[in-house]
């Protein structure tokens, strides 16, 4: 018997391989470690639309909602490129976050000291690196109303997106960021675009109202994002933890995944509120990168970021920090070992997406 329930939702493209890596670690931790998990299985994104005709079905999102923790793989592919906006894979994706109201998505980047030379960046500039970027996930331009293409008949058309935030939304990821932050180096930089947006100027006063009244102890700084994307290439090691809102978010974090040298090594955490009675947030955790159909069904995808998103599960759901640092151990060993997936080898020889999973569960083996 066991009382931690996962599903996992391998989604499409390289989904299903780094998944399948996953899956053999969970494996080990139940078989090796005595941490079991009642595990099941389902779909979301394009395969979901070629079974349902939804990229996620209602039944899917019951399960979704009564599990501790989603682990997804990937949503999307060319193939459904053409589809109506309200079918396509990505809406399996945002529906599960909206529903689940998992309003926190915490990106780590963090540079493995054996990849120090593989980003773009110089040595100096990402060796030791170790950012936290905390996402708004469920509200802005993602999601706010009105939004939509109008004809206008006379030849032109008008496109509307929204971006929205109420104070409870901002404080409430605020909050999360400062809590992380504390347990960190203290230190928050909060992004928008004060400067432009009247949105952004009351993000930023939002945020000094949560730090005036609840974290004061915490050091808080603002940015306009333009400036902090820039500030991230320039000099990344100045930040801590960054709170931003959904679109910045989903930019920023795509800049801070490079920084470590590939988006193949970066895992997220998309949290709600805490339960009640358990404590426990609802929480979905996937890998920031995308469902690569380039190189699907290769063997080249990296597992890490998958595996790595799971180690994150260990700690924010299960409560096995333990578990947790062991694993992204394993990794960090794997990686110090020369295991390189052909995104992070600079040219050079490379294992395919199996032999990482291989390399990840001898350095547990060894442990
Ligand atoms: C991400 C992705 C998603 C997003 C897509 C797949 C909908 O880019 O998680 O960063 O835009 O949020
Ligand atoms: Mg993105």
């Amino acid at each position: 018997m066991t009382n931690r329930s996962l599903l996992i939702l391998a989604g499409d493209g390289i989904g299903p391989e780094v998944m399948a890596e996953v899956r053999r670690v969970v494996d080990w931790f139940g078989e090796k470690r005595g941490v079991a998990f009642e595990v099941s299985e389902d779909l979301v994104g394009g395969c979901a639309y070629e079974v349902h005709g939804a990229a996620i079905s209602d039944a899917t999102m019951e399960k979704a909602q009564s599990v501790d923790a989603v682990l997804l793989g990937a949503v999307g592919g060319p193939q459904w490129d053409g589809l109506d906006f309200s079918l396509k894979p990505e809406r399996g994706l945002l529906r599960l976050r909206k529903e689940m109201d998992l309003f926190a998505n915490l990106r780590p980047a963090q540079c493995f000291d054996a990849l120090a030379d593989g980003s773009s960046l110089k040595h100096e500039v990402i060796a030791g690196l170790d950012i936290m970027i905390v996402r708004e996930l469920t509200g802005g331009m993602y999601f706010g109303e009105p939004r939509g293409v109008t004809d206008m008949n006379d030849g032109t058309r008008v496109g509307i997106n929204t971006h929205r935030y109420t104070t409870n939304e901002i404080r409430r990821v605020t909050r999360v960021a400062f809590e992380l932050a504390k347990k960190r180096g203290n230190r928050l930089c909060s992004m928008e675009k004060s400067n432009v947006m009247e949105a952004g100027l009351m993000w930023r006063e939002e945020v000094e109202w949560v730090h005036e009244n609840e974290f004061s102890d915490v050091e808080l700084s603002h940015m306009l994002a333009d400036a902090g994307g820039m500030q991230l290439v320039r000099w990344p090691k100045q930040f801590d933890v960054i709170v931003t809102d959904n679109l910045f978010g989903d930019m920023l974090s795509d800049v801070a995944a490079m920084l470590t040298g590939s988006l193949g090594m970066l895992p997220s955490a998309s949290l709600g509120a805490p339960d009640p009675n358990t404590g426990r947030p609802k929480a979905l955790y996937e890998p920031v990168h995308g469902s690569a159909p380039d190189i699907a069904g290769q063997g080249l995808a990296n597992p890490l970021a998958c595996i790595l998103s799971f180690a994150m599960a260990l700690r924010y759901s299960f409560d096995l920090g333990e578990s947790a640092d062991m694993l992204e151990k394993a990794v960090s060993g794997a990686l110090a070992k020369g295991a390189r997936t052909k995104d992070i080898a600079q040219g050079g020889a490379h294992l395919s997406t199996s032999e990482m999973g291989d390399a990840v569960l001898a350095e547990l083996n060894a442990a």
